[in-house]
């Protein structure tokens, strides 16, 4: 399943999510918040990326209630979070970072009591479609505490989707879940965007926010320092990097080649190309460099192409920021 975040148009640019100078101190004095602002649109997936302890888990905890802000306002869904609280909550899920879930409950009845918990009717047709969606519904009458690690993260989702949010939170959904496991987890949520969730994620795997999220946010040291549309912050800072091994080595780039961005390396024996963005310019750019290279007689024995991913660009970002 392809989950270019490319191919979305459709959204709108209604806020369902504004924080505005939020600030947490806690009681020790820490302060893991300092004047967030933030603001997600609807029908959004959005990734918060950023290294531990930078405050993610915090600023979901603001939203959800379990953290207590010390300063700054939040309004979700158009409304103040202060007022209305209990029926607004009603409409945010949360997928926790950490289980804590009654590990001696069936699989069913736990996710049952999550949406009797936000005063929904019991629909048990929705919680079979929602256990089925997870390949959870075999597991219902089992304890949680005999489901793997990858089915208890699966029940935690199951938890929070039970109440049907608008807004759903996953604090870290795939952490220690296998590739597979992954997978299917982002095949999932990309369904919820499609039914309109709202859709906010952390996470580490930053192949995960670059595959699927609309825009990442970048928090360190509980700042934001960085929002942006994960294809335009791929196509500024995405780079593509060629070495070319060369039969005969070169004294200087020759002329015909001077519309490319080239370097000569290791003595003259390597061409050195950099250039394009991170959806593929670059790759068509040196395919186009080798059959000039072909045509003006300069033999290559080989080509090592690589693509820099938003890993790498996360990673500059962040050094670039500590500098
Ligand atoms: N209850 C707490 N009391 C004191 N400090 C805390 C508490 N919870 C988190 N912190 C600190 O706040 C910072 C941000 O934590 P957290 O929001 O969990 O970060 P992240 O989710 O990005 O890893 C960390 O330095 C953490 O140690
Ligand atoms: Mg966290």
């Amino acid at each position: 399943m392809e989950l270019s975040p490319v191919s979305r148009i459709t959204r709108s640019m209604e806020p369902i999510l504004e924080i505005s100078g939020l600030t947490k101190t806690y009681a020790g004095g820490f302060t893991a918040l300092q004047g967030v602002d933030l603001t997600i649109n609807k029908g959004e997936i959005f990734a918060l990326l950023g290294p531990n302890g930078a405050g993610k888990t915090t600023l979901i905890g603001a939203v959800c209630g379990l953290v207590r802000p010390s300063s700054g306002t939040m309004r979700v869904f158009g409304e103040d979070i202060t007022r209305n609280w209990r029926s607004l909550r009603a409409r945010i899920g949360l997928v926790p970072q950490e289980l804590a879930t009654d590990m001696f409950e069936t699989v069913l009845h736990t996710v049952n009591y999550s949406r009797g918990l936000f005063g929904l009717a019991p629909d048990p047709a929705r919680i079979e479609e929602i256990l089925r969606a997870l390949s959870l519904w075999d597991k219902r009458k089992a304890q949680i505490r005999a489901l793997s690690g990858g089915m208890k993260r699966r029940v935690l989702i199951a938890k929070a989707l039970a109440h049907e949010p608008d807004l759903l939170f996953l604090d870290e959904p795939t952490a220690g879940v296998d590739v597979e496991l992954r997978r299917d987890m982002w095949a999932q949520i990309a369904k919820l965007r499609d039914r309109g969730t709202t859709i906010i994620l952390t996470t580490h795997y930053i192949e995960e926010a670059e595959e699927m999220a609309d825009r990442v946010g970048i928090i360190q040291a509980g700042s934001i320092r960085m929002v942006e549309e994960t294809r335009s912050l791929m196509k500024r800072l995405g780079r593509t990097e060629a070495h070319i091994g060369l039969v005969t080595p070169l004294a200087c780039i020759p002329e015909v080649l001077a519309g490319y961005n080239l370097s000569l390396a290791q003595g003259g024996h390597e061409l050195l190309y950099r250039g394009g963005d991170g959806y593929g310019g670059g790759k068509a750019e040196v395919a186009q460099l080798t059959k000039d290279l072909v045509a003006n007689g300069i033999d290559y024995t080989s080509i090592d192409i690589r693509e820099s991913s938003l890993e790498d660009i996360f990673v500059d970002l962040l050094e670039g920021a500590a500098a």
